[in-house]
């Protein structure tokens, strides 16, 4: 026993969430380690009940299992809140199993608005990310900077003084900078409470939360300045509510394997949006790598038994940044209806693109997947004629590795290869065998694609999603 990886191989939406799921029926544990509200995992059971995981694990709904945000997340407090709110509502238990870890950082309201604040800015400038609005970027810069970091474990001790002072500091990153004018305030804190509102509307439907606990208005006054004493007043309250779930979640987590227990160890996002692997500038800011995902859970290399490739049959993408293989539009708007690719946090759409082998072995390589996990094949079917890509050329070549220019990755030309599709409808397939022969060459295709990565000849195929339901699945052990 030890500790499984789920990562996403592409930009994040794989479906790691069902994978988690999965994986956990057999688990005693789950972590994640890295991200935060910008995450957004789905899990549907047998009986099609849909949640959407955003600070909780999707092991969720499997009872039993101990939950964990481990120390590399960083974490809105009362978004943690409610989302923990929801998920007990909808009769989802989590007394005594679920823990917060004492280190992770707090991510604050004015990181929110910071977020905001900078991705208007760049918008008018040209180059802003695409973020997911959820205070990220400001967050973990807070931590890496050191002087303006607080931890959770911080509520139990000096909360007050650290966060004056960092609020202290705050104060003026608002004010008339770049153009951001009081009006341009107002709209950004509207925006954000609209956000908020859309994301509980269940809980305020139920009267579970308060409209104005939602509002991000009121942490500014008349003079538009930043009314800490309001946002400390809040998080004084939230912090009672967490204080019971802090503790040392690696140290949980080693004692549960030195027990012989099995840990699912769920990142966030995908290989291609992490902050140094990833298509820079247009990433987030935190490790979605296997990597990043011992680092931000506090437990050994050593201790890892499978790393999972979360890999889509097609691409997606949501937010900026290059994409080499992008479908034409109307392809693209054809995925995007039948695979459901709108945003699970923003409900934005996913761009949609062809099964990239370029991007394939470059996450193998870094990441050292044991196994992969095919997802939303099923979206395929009808396809005539399905496009993949091998390789890039640029300038006249083939290129060795993936580019690290974001303005090379602009230019390259993906070298295609068309293979012909299937018609059948595969959802209910629970086999390989069951699979339409072009299917299973497809399925071939994708795995052939990383093995082409160095050191990943013994890398398998663990399991092939046909469906959204978490029983809509080949598993190939
Ligand atoms: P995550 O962020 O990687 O957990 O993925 P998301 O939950 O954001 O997005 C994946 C979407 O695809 C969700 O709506 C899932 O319900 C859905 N999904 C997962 N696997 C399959 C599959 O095999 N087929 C289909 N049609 N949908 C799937
Ligand atoms: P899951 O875990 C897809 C993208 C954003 C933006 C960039 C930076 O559901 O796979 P951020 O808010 O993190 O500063 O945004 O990263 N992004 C995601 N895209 N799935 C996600 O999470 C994402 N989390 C962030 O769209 O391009
Ligand atoms: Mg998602």
């Amino acid at each position: 026993m030890g500790a499984d990886i789920v990562i996403g191989a592409q930009w994040g939406d794989e479906g790691k969430g069902k994978l988690t799921d999965i994986l956990a029926e057999t688990a005693d544990g789950s972590i994640k380690p890295n991200g935060g509200g910008n995450a957004g995992h789905t899990v549907i059971d047998e009986t099609g009940m849909e949640v959407i995981f955003h600070y909780l694990s999707s092991a969720m709904m499997r009872p039993n299992i101990i939950l964990a945000t481990g120390p590399g997340s960083v974490v809105n407090p009362k978004c943690l809140m409610n989302e923990r709110a929801a998920a007990q509502n909808m009769g989802l238990k989590l007394d005594d199993r679920f823990f917060v870890d004492e280190r992770v950082s707090m991510l604050m309201p004015y990181h929110r608005i910071q977020d905001f604040v900078e991705e208007w800015t760049k918008s008018k400038q040209g180059g802003k990310i695409g973020t997911t609005g959820h205070g990220i970027g400001p967050a973990y810069t807070d931590q890496a900077n050191r002087h303006t970091d607080i931890m959770f474990v911080d509520f139990i001790k000096g909360f007050e003084e650290n966060f004056f002072n960092i609020a202290e500091d705050k104060i003026s990153l608002f004010r008339g900078k770049n153009g951001v004018t009081s009006d341009v305030m107002k709209g950004i804190l509207q925006q954000l409470t609209n956000n908020q509102l859309r994301d509980n509307k269940s809980l305020l439907e139920k009267g579970l939360v308060r409209e104005e606990d939602l509002d991000y208005n009121k942490y500014f006054d008349k003079n538009s300045l930043l009314n800490y004493e309001i946002m400390y007043e809040e998080l004084l309250r939230v912090s009672e509510h967490m204080k019971p779930y802090l503790t040392n979640t690696s140290h949980l987590a080693n004692r549960l394997i030195s027990e012989g227990k099995k840990i699912v160890l769920e990142a966030s996002q995908g290989h291609f949006l992490d902050k140094i692997y990833g298509t820079r500038k247009f990433v987030t800011s935190s490790h979605p790598i296997s990597q990043g995902a011992v680092l931000g859970s506090g437990i050994s290399p050593m201790l890892v038994d499978r790393i999972f490739g979360v890999v889509k049959a097609y691409v997606t993408r949501v937010g900026a940044g290059p994409f080499p293989t992008k479908f034409e539009d109307s392809i693209a708007e054809k995925i995007r209806q039948i695979g459901k690719e709108y945003g699970a946090t923003t409900g934005r759409p996913r761009d949609c693109g062809y099964f990239d082998g370029v991007m394939a072995r470059t996450a193998q390589e870094i990441n050292g997947f044991t196994h992969l996990a095919i997802t939303k094949l099923d979206v395929l079917t009808g396809m005539e004629q399905i496009p993949v890509c091998y390789d890039y050329e640029l300038d006249g070549e083939v290129l060795e590795t993936y580019p690290a220019s974001i303005s090379d990755l602009e230019r390259v030309n993906p070298i295609v290869e068309i293979h012909p599709g299937w018609k059948e409808d595969i959802t209910s397939a629970r086999k390989y065998a069951g699979l339409p022969k072009n299917a299973k060459r497809y399925v071939d295709v994708i795995l052939e694609e990383h093995q082409r990565a160095y050191n990943a000849q013994d890398l398998k195929i663990g399991f092939i999603s046909v469906g959204p339901r978490r029983d809509q699945v080949i598993k190939m052990f």
